[in-house]
């Protein structure tokens, strides 16, 4: 998609500050002109970079993604393997987030390798952690932990992942567990990551028979997982009992945030939702049900924090069967999601009139080989962001998807999500143009 596609016709007025600050800092300017009044952020606001533990550590083998991905028939291109070797390599990282100019860095604590079965704690775990958010620290970088990002230790989905109720329990000791070693080096936390998602896949099945068939390939994936880890019933995270699951986990994240507070009081925690921003379509639209469906209950359930993650990527348009497909014409990133940064403001302005918490975004970015474009999305991703949080707003951070090209789920590595690339063989990172450009914004700290 050109560059010039990506701009609003609205708002190329004005050339400012934000051109000479990246021209100055001896960064290509993209293409397009930088064309509206830039708003300073408000205090205290979080600048970062988000990755998750599966995505990037590598050989998390006592995971249940780890099982998932190994079993036939399986619902993953390719195993997560060394993924971006960030186990050993977490420090070059943190030192990459903070080399950028961004002064927060989201990762999550993989609860597979804490507790690899039952009640069996691994201190030297623990204090793998311990040192990710000394090392932080000591690059000046704040630490935002996520404490379970989709992966769980494969004993818990041997016995029923999210669909048994006591699971929830079990997390929330893990979470006392993990937060007595690790909050005092936090800046922020989050309990769960994207809990909402389960909801929004059943909305799929209006685009066809593409959502019918992954429904059933995990639920095959998930016999052959049980019988490879002779359990009577493997539960993955994105099987398609949404019901049950959204109980279990709103359980989960209840529990697990008094858990984490029980340890240290005044260490923001609260909980990330995947806020697609669904618009509707016609006069027979699905919309307010879809949102009622998707995110009412995990609104309600989120006001148990201190905060709101949005994570948002996307708009989805909803006609009367649910989700359309992407307008004909429309420029779609590289995971098949419409290209429509503005979709940002829109998430942010609807998680806050929901709830009435501060929203941290938590997670925002696009899948591209065209590094260019994701320049482009975050310039007006930001933009957005500017009005809402001009309109009233009150958004504490922007925390951007992904650091690193890195293990995208059922999609592999070939989505390349990052604001560095990853050399697959050797690990060797290598910082691209929009890594430096949103370094540069955090720098400036106007949008
Ligand atoms: C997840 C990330 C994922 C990203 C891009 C979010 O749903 O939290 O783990 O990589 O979206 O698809």
């Amino acid at each position: 998609m050109s560059s010039e596609k990506m701009l609003d016709a609205g708002r190329r007025e004005l050339i400012t500050a934000g051109m000479a600050l990246v021209a100055s800092a001896g960064l290509p300017l993209p293409a397009f002109a930088k064309s509206r009044r830039l708003r300073p952020v408000p205090a205290g606001f979080l600048w970062g970079t988000a990755t998750a533990a599966h995505q990037v550590e590598g050989n998390n083998i006592a995971s249940d993604f780890w099982v998932a991905e190994h079993v036939a028939p399986t619902v993953f291109k390719e195993p997560s393997g060394d993924a971006c070797d960030s186990f050993h390599r977490y420090e070059e990282d943190i030192a990459i987030v903070a080399k950028l100019g961004l002064d927060t860095y989201r990762y999550s604590i993989d609860w597979s390798r804490i507790e690899p079965e039952p009640g069996t704690i691994s201190m030297a775990m623990l204090d793998h952690y311990k040192r990710m958010g000394e090392t932080c620290r000591k690059h000046g970088v704040k630490p935002a932990i996520t404490f379970h990002h989709f992966v769980s230790p494969k004993w818990i989905a041997m016995r029923g992942g999210w669909l048994e109720p006591d699971n929830a329990k079990r997390f929330a000791d893990f979470c006392s567990l993990a937060a007595r070693h690790l909050a005092s080096d936090a800046h922020i936390a989050a309990t769960l990551n994207e809990p909402d998602s389960v909801r929004q896949f059943r909305w799929f099945s209006s685009l066809g028979d593409k959502f019918l068939q992954f429904r059933s390939a995990v639920e095959a994936m998930e016999v052959a997982a049980a019988k490879a880890t002779g359990s009577n019933r493997f539960s993955f995270y994105f099987n398609s009992e949404s019901e049950r699951q959204t109980a279990t986990l709103i359980s989960a994240h209840k529990q697990g945030y008094a858990a984490i507070k029980a340890e240290r009081s005044n260490l923001p925690v609260g909980v990330c939702l995947a806020v697609m921003d669904y618009q509707g379509v016609g006069k027979r639209s699905r919309v307010a049900e879809a949102r009622a469906d998707v995110h009412g209950q995990w609104f309600e359930a989120s006001k148990t924090g201190d905060f709101v993650g949005v994570q948002n990527y996307s708009r989805i348009l909803i006609g009367p069967d649910g989700p359309l497909p992407v307008p004909e014409g429309a420029a779609t990133s590289s995971v098949g999601l419409e290209v429509f940064p503005a979709s940002l403001g829109n998430a942010v302005r609807t998680a806050h009139a929901a709830t009435g918490l501060p929203v941290l975004v938590s997670e925002n970015g696009i899948a591209t080989n065209d590094d260019a474009v994701r320049v482009a999305y975050i310039d007006k991703a930001l933009a957005g962001l500017g009005d809402a949080i001009t309109d009233g707003v009150p958004v504490i951070g922007y925390i951007h998807w992904s650091l690193l090209d890195n293990f995208e789920w059922m999609s592999g590595y070939d989505p390349k999500f990052g604001l560095v690339s990853v050399d697959r063989k050797s690990f060797v990172r290598t910082i691209k143009p929009s890594g430096n450009y949103l370094g540069a914004i955090a720098k400036r700290g106007t949008i």
